[in-house]
């Protein structure tokens, strides 16, 4: 049930891909099914390039046949598809259970529009519940984990290393901050590289329930 709720909002935002586009691909469970249907839609003609935002999705992607370019040689995306843990009537997310929030961040930034699918379980009335993943340098570990613990958050070390070889720290509030302030003070963080909250770069988000799919417009 949960997975044709993903499928479903997976499809309503592939369907907003047209021809000639370049596609950014997020991470996670429920982009893998729009990968699914991107790659559908290129076999029947559709003149698509995707960049992704995970080792893994770029696998995925092009044993789907579409064609990967290495982001590296990108500077503007057309159209981002991305998953969330957590997201709000204000599209505010949190991001960054896969481990991808970095990536997935800059991809985002990079473009023109994007969009986030979901089943109805990711919808709250307000992020925060959510453990909020860090991506850290190695070598700042325990600097990065005062100072998480200084802004109020239990830090938990998540085991193994990000695509970009870090290490993340999940975060968790009792009481979540602002998450405007949040934001800032982790930006600030030397050695917090980036972190799982998605406050300005979702332009849409598909949330599927019992097959129903509803789209939010920022
Ligand atoms: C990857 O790091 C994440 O940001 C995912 O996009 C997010 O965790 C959603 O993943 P699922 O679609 O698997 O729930």
């Amino acid at each position: 049930m949960q997975d044709d709720d993903k499928r479903l909002a997976a499809e309503a935002a592939v369907a907003e891909v047209q021809d000639g586009m370049l596609v950014g691909l997020g991470t996670g469970s429920t982009v893998r099914f729009a990968i699914e249907a991107l790659g559908r839609r290129a076999a029947e003609g559709l003149g698509i390039m995707a960049v992704a935002t995970s080792i893994d999705s770029a696998a995925k992607a092009a044993a789907a046949g579409i064609a990967v370019r290495n982001f590296a040689d990108v500077a503007q995306v057309d159209l981002t598809i991305d998953g969330a843990d957590e997201i709000d009537a204000r599209l505010w997310a949190i991001k960054g259970a896969g481990g991808a929030m970095l990536r997935e961040k800059v991809v985002a930034a990079a473009s023109t529009r994007m969009v986030v699918i979901a089943d109805a379980t990711k919808r709250v009335d307000a992020i925060g519940a959510a453990a909020l993943p860090v991506e850290v340098l190695p070598f700042a570990r325990e600097f990065v984990t005062a100072r998480l613990s200084r802004l109020g958050a239990r830090v938990a070390r998540r085991a193994g290393l990000t695509d970009n070889g870090n290490i993340i720290l999940d975060a968790r509030f009792a009481v979540f901050p602002d998450a405007d302030t949040l934001a800032v003070a982790i930006d600030e963080i030397p050695g917090a590289l980036g972190h799982g909250l998605f406050l300005t770069e979702v332009d849409a988000a598909y949330i599927a329930h019992d097959g129903i799919v509803t789209r939010l417009e920022r």
